[in-house]
């Protein structure tokens, strides 16, 4: 055979086994349930109509204008704590001092940037994020006017802590089922005091998933199925009911001044919806803002008299600048076979690891299901930070950037007043620092 035809052999072999594999990984059944959706983050052609009909279209802005026009303000946060905490998802504050829980379960107060452990919420020790879920990881966190301290662990539902005492209650079991299904992975919630049949408190929930825990949030961004919902609690007559379902990755939830309406952040939307609580259109959910540049994670009321709200996002882009996971979502097919292959890897090294009872591989084999595209991803990512803070009209007003990636993968940003200042403390999921940046 000639080196030409030799060549072209194993071409077509290569080729023959690489689609082979494909078509292996994106039928066999005993593979992972997963079911990617198509959308589109820019309608590319208005013209095709039907094009446009058949593929659901989530658009990102064509660029940062207007009331988005870039700066670099948020790239002046200060980094409190560098590499000392992890994870300080949410703000609460009362008396004047701020906290946040981390991901470990530490509840930490912060007084004149300086930290002191308040409480370790944490259910069990864990040996590592493979075996989270047996610990907890908190996420959302507020007060009530009583001072108690309320906090949505992922995994396990929503707890009350009462600060002195130190004892920890749970309010609403993540297990409890809402029209016959429970829920995998909460995210956030706010509290409306007194507002219940009996006058007790009333809880509004994001319940993300029933197929995905928090661990395995890239399968819930890169699914972008619609089993999310927002669930209400009234804590005295224990009643819980569905107020609003089908959305793809509800998150941050906030309760406007009127405490009529909730403000909902749907991440893989990439809008926010106002759904009315009270009044004759109780009931109803509109969209309040669309458009946004990013997936809108928690909504906290700003300080000011007139009513705003701060939405962080994880990172920031316009259409002119997508991300991959933008490029491929209209490509479900490719991610199917992607994430099944990184699942079936990882759990099969986890496996392994498991019969030999050898901890660094099982870490390993979940770092490569829940961990390493991701840090893959943000490598060939431009990291474009990104808050906002938007009117009650569902208008932005504001919005502060970190080009250059100084702060990013922001989850919450919450106003305070320090003094005669605004403080505006910036957490994160991710990131190894609480940050701080003074408004004036
Ligand atoms: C689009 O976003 C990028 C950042 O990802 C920014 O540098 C660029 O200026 C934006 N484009 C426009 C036209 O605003
Ligand atoms: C929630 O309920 C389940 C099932 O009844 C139970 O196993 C679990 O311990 C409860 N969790 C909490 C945090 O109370």
């Amino acid at each position: 055979m000639s080196l030409k035809a030799q060549i072209l052999k194993s071409f077509v072999l290569s080729f023959l086994f690489v689609f082979l594999f494909f078509v292996f990984l994106f039928y066999a059944p005993f593979l992972l349930d997963f079911n990617p959706n198509s959308f589109r983050y820019a309608p590319k052609n208005d013209f095709f109509l039907f094009y446009i009909s058949y593929f659901h279209s989530i658009p990102l802005p064509n660029s940062f204008s207007g009331a988005l026009k870039e700066n670099d303000l948020l790239s002046k946060t200060v980094h409190l704590f560098e590499g000392e905490i992890k994870g300080p998802e949410s703000i609460a504050a009362f008396n004047g001092d701020v906290y946040t829980a981390l991901a470990d379960g530490r509840v930490i107060r912060v007084r004149d940037d300086a930290y002191t452990v308040v409480a370790d919420v944490s259910e069990s020790p864990c040996e590592g994020r493979w075996d989270e879920a047996k610990c907890g990881h908190p996420l959302g966190i507020r007060f009530d006017s009583k001072g108690y301290l309320y906090f949505i662990d992922a995994y396990h539902g929503l707890k009350r802590l009462d600060l002195v005492s130190k004892e920890l209650t749970t309010v609403f079991n993540i297990s409890t089922q809402a029209n016959g299904r429970a829920s995998k992975l909460f995210d956030d919630f706010v509290i409306d005091e007194a507002a219940g049949a009996k006058g007790g408190n009333v809880y509004y929930m994001t319940d993300v998933s029933d197929k995905w825990p928090l661990d395995h949030i890239l399968y819930c961004a890169a699914e972008h199925n619609k089993n999310g919902r927002v669930l209400k609690y009234d804590e005295e007559t224990k009643t819980t009911s569905v107020l609003v379902e089908r959305l793809s990755f509800p998150n941050g939830i906030e309760l406007n001044d009127a405490k009529d309406a909730l403000i909902v952040a749907v991440a893989n939307e990439r809008r926010l919806i106002k759904i009315q609580i009270k009044g004759s259109e109780a009931g109803k959910v509109e969209t309040f803002l669309d458009l946004l540049p990013g997936e809108p994670d928690n909504i906290r009321r700003s300080v000011d008299e007139k009513q705003t709200f701060w939405v962080a996002f994880a990172i920031a882009r316009n259409s002119s600048h997508p991300t991959v996971l933008d490029i491929f979502s209209n490509k479900p097919m490719l991610r199917k076979v992607v994430l099944r292959f990184i699942h079936a890897l990882g759990s099969t090294l986890q496996y392994f690891g498991s019969l030999t009872n050898f901890v660094p591989l099982i870490d390993f084999g979940h770092k490569v299901k829940t961990e390493l595209l991701v840090d893959f991803l943000m490598l060939i990512t431009r990291l474009h930070g990104l808050v906002i803070e938007v009117d009650s009209n569902g208008k932005i007003v504001r919005s502060l950037h970190s080009p250059d990636g100084h702060t990013f993968l922001s989850s919450e940003a919450r106003e305070v007043i320090e003094g005669s200042r605004k403080v505006l403390y910036i957490g994160s999921f991710l990131n190894n620092y609480l940050g701080k940046l003074y408004l004036n």
